[in-house]
This record gives C-alpha cells, structure tokens and sequence, in this order.
C-alpha cells in the first residue's frame, strides 16, 4: 500500500478541491495519504483582525522571516486550527474523505528545540533577537498517524510542535511535511505550491526544472528565494531521510496531485542520483 504525504501550501491561488478529489481517488486506489499544511495568509489576516504586529526577520544570508513573539504565536495556533486546518478539513469531507485535524501538539507528534537566538541584520547590522517561540524539529512520533490511517482515516497535520519545555512552538510546515514523510517511511513527498516547480529563475514560470539536483554541499544552485529557499532545505531533509520520491508541483492546476504522480513539477534528487 503506498503512503503519500502531501504538502499543500497556503496561498489561496491552491486549487483545494481538486487536490482533496485527488486525495479520494489515491485512497480508492488503495493508497494512504497524509497532508500536512501551513497557513501564512490566514495568519496575516488573522494578526490584522486582532491588532498582532506581524515582524519579519532578515537573516545575515538575505532571507526573511517570521518572529514569532508570544502574541504572534497565539495568532498562529488559531489560525492553524482555527482556519486552515477547518477549511482542509471541510474541503476533504465534501470529497468524501474521512479526515482528522491535528498539530504537533497531538501525542507527541512532532517535538522541537527551540532556537534561542536569532542572528538579524537590521540596518545593515547583524544583531542577536531574544523572545523568539520558534524551533527545529528534533523528532517526530508517528504513532497517532499510524492509528488513524489504520483506521481509514485520513490525518491533517500542521505546526505548532511540542518545545522541550512543554511549551508550543512554531515551526516551519515545509519540515512537518519532510519529518512526518521521513518517520512514516512515505513513498511520497508531494510539495503542492503556487509555482510551476522549482524554476531556473524565479521570475520565469517557463524555466521549471524536469529535475533538480540538490548540491550535497548545500548550495542551491538554482536562484531560489524565501519559501522555495526553505522548502528545497526541507526537501534535502527529507532524501536524508531516507523518502525516496520527492516533487515539487503546481497546486493551482486541474488534478494537481495526479499531475505531479504522473511527471509535472520538479523532482529533486541529492547530487544526481536517478529518482526512484
Ligand atoms: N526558484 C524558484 N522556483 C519556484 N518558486 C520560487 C523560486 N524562488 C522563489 N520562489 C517563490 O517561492 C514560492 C513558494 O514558497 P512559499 O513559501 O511562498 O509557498 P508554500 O511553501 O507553498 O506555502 P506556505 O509557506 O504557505 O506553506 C513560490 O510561489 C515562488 O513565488
Ligand atoms: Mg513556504
């Protein structure tokens, strides 16, 4: 029985429907699915409503960032599974797909350490930010997933994770996906976002990339910014990790999932080894 786990990424251009069709066709074909989700523009207007200042960080390497104060971490737990997950969750009934929301919160699911200071750059000095609730995922305990997918049932999973304190912490929903792929021993990761692939040049929707090799050394050669930046870092994480299939597809086409299992998107392979 193949185990698929299906990243579906928050912009609102994501054709949800048509990727949850896709999830009920895959369960009837026997297959088991896992989907695993962020919530970046629910966040952002959730934080609006309740008056929550949305800060970014700009790493010494260029790239922004979320910081996640107190404030902004209660923003980002309601809207997980206030918003996002709902409307998952919604969008997989009415296709016919017994779903089941949880975070990493759920049974131990996903543990993090918290990263304790940030390096900034803020008028062109690098400065070390406190006060940050974000964290890497140190382990994933697959257990609660197995029973519901044992059950028939199909999980929908999202940050925050369980911090070594005992405390909730955000995490990127990229690293989910790759940490749930790698601990469920998935076939799949199926990266569903709003871009064709990944691109040879970010502003060139025609330059996608049939496959891409990732440098072993951890340079991306490829000119990939913020999100694609950090998603090729957890689709590293999982090829580590032992995942032997991952793509990165469009989910704002017609039968996305299908789509990307029959060859659209990007493969991404670990310094050239043929995909499985
Ligand atoms: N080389 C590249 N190839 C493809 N997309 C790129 C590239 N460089 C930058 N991008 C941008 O990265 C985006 C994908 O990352 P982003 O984090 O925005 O989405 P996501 O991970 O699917 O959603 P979410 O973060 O809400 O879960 C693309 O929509 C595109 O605008
Ligand atoms: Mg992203």
């Amino acid at each position: 029985m193949s185990m698929t786990v299906l990243k579906c990424g928050g912009s609102e251009a994501i054709k949800v429907a048509e990727m949850c069709a896709d999830v009920a066709r895959l369960r009837a074909a026997g297959g088991q699915v896992v989907v695993v989700h962020g919530g970046a523009s629910d966040i952002s207007r959730l934080a609006g409503q309740l008056g929550v200042r949305c800060r970014r960080l700009v790493s010494p390497l260029g790239f922004t960032s979320r910081y996640t104060d107190a404030a902004m971490l209660d923003v980002l737990t309601l809207a997980m599974t206030g918003r996002a997950k709902p409307r998952l969750l919604l969008a997989l009934t009415a296709a016919g797909v017994p779903a089941v929301g949880l975070t990493g919160l759920d049974a131990g699911l996903l543990r993090a350490a918290r990263k304790k200071a940030r390096r900034a750059v803020r008028d062109g000095r690098t400065t070390v930010v406190r006060g940050d609730h974000s964290g890497r995922i140190v382990a994933a305990d697959p257990t609660v997933l197995r029973v519901l997918l044992n059950a028939g049932l199909t999980p929908v999973v999202s940050p925050p994770a369980l911090g070594e304190h005992g405390a909730p912490l955000n995490v990127d929903a990229d690293r989910v996906a790759a940490a749930v792929a790698t601990a469920l021993r998935a076939d799949c990761l199926l990266m569903l976002t709003a871009a064709p692939g990944v691109l040879r040049d970010a502003r060139d929707e025609t330059s996608v990339l049939k496959q891409y090799e990732l440098p072993d050394d951890g340079e991306l050669g490829v000119a990939a910014s913020d999100g694609m930046y950090r998603k090729l870092i957890a689709v590293y994480e999982a090829l580590r990790g032992g995942v032997p299939q991952v793509r990165v597809a469009d989910g704002r086409r017609s039968r996305p999932v299908y789509a990307a299992l029959r060859g659209a998107g990007t493969a991404v392979v670990i310094g050239g080894a043929a995909p499985s």
